[in-house]
């Protein structure tokens, strides 16, 4: 189906005769292809008799030549999908059957992106970005600490290079424009964290997508922020290149020497909030993050600090 979809990808009308001729099957079986690549990929194609097919918008995919082509290309294999369940979930598949870390999976849609503490990763076709970066842990949980939220700052990085204003960071790993959420990191490790593990970082990013009534949250994307649409692929690029170059600090000197410029981009430093697990909940003021990157509460005049990747945080009404 990828063939078929990079021979419509330009947008213009292309008849049933000169498609079944680049794919080698009959008519027939282009129809078919079209009608699953309409359904699978909630994609509109458009027929005009005597003309052919024609996508309703030019796509522009993933493709690896286009991602190595980039001067800032990742130094990782990547591995790039037309769709899969979950790059995270096949990432940790990859891992089992031995694959050797780093590398790189993404994709052009997800059936079950996964989000943190249990939520739906909404993950249309071609419109935004799912990636899932490989590294092997072997330097026990120092190597660990505070990692996600690296993650969190070299992705507002990344987009603040494409032109988006005003991100800001909601602890542990949101990366926001005012309330708005732009992308989601999931971390997920496999292995054992205090000796030789792998840990996936899950990063999705709303990039082209203009409307969607499936997420459930406050969002927004780089396309809206901009009013540019963005190639992927160098989108892609840009994160590894920035991703690469904060991980290597990170390994190098550990978590305490981005505490500052997190809390710079934190953007509910000193806000009234309320910490959240399972049906516990803490109220209090957001002080900041510890040199681990767990998050300071100020709770009745004392600063407790605070850790888990089921935590989650929210703002208090009178905030
Ligand atoms: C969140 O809830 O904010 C985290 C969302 C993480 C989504 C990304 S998309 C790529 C990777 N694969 C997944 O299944 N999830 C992460």
């Amino acid at each position: 189906m990828l063939k078929l979809l990079n021979l419509l990808k330009d947008g213009r009308f292309h008849s049933g005769e000169e498609l079944g001729a680049a794919l080698g099957v009959s008519r027939s079986a282009v129809w078919k292809q079209l009608q699953s690549l309409q359904s699978e990929c909630s994609l509109t194609i458009h027929k005009v008799r005597g003309r052919g097919y024609q996508l309703s918008a030019p796509l522009q995919l993933l493709d690896p030549q286009a991602i190595g082509g980039h001067d800032q290309a990742p130094q990782w294999p990547v591995f790039v999908y037309e769709t899969i369940d979950s790059t995270n979930a096949e990432a940790l598949r990859l891992v089992g059957q031995g694959r050797s870390a780093p590398f790189l999976v993404v994709a052009e849609s997800q059936t079950a992106g996964r989000g943190r503490r249990g939520r739906q990763w909404v993950s249309p076709f071609a419109e935004n970005l799912y990636y899932s970066l490989v590294l092997r842990v072997d330097g026990g949980m120092r190597q660990l600490e505070g990692l996600s939220l690296v993650v969190g700052l070299a992705v507002m990085r990344s987009l603040q290079a494409l032109g988006v204003r005003g991100i800001g960071l909601k602890w542990p790993n949101d990366v926001l424009v005012g309330d708005q959420k732009i992308a989601g990191i999931l971390l997920e490790l496999i292995g054992d964290p205090a000796d030789i593990c792998h840990v996936v970082m899950g990063i999705g990013i709303n990039v082209n997508m203009q409307a969607n009534t499936e997420v459930d949250q406050l969002w927004t994307s780089v396309k809206r922020e901009t009013g540019k649409g963005v190639d992927r692929n160098h989108l892609v690029a840009i994160l590894s290149r920035q991703l690469g170059q904060e991980l290597e600090r990170h390994r190098r000197h550990g978590f305490a020497v981005f505490r500052e410029e997190w809390e710079q981009a934190h953007a509910w430093q000193n806000r009234e909030a309320s910490l959240i697990a399972g049906s516990t909940r803490v109220d209090g003021t957001v002080r900041g993050i510890d040199a681990q990157g767990a998050l300071r509460l100020e709770i009745d005049g004392i600063e407790k600090s605070f850790s888990g990747g089921e935590l989650s945080l929210r703002l208090r009404d009178d905030s």
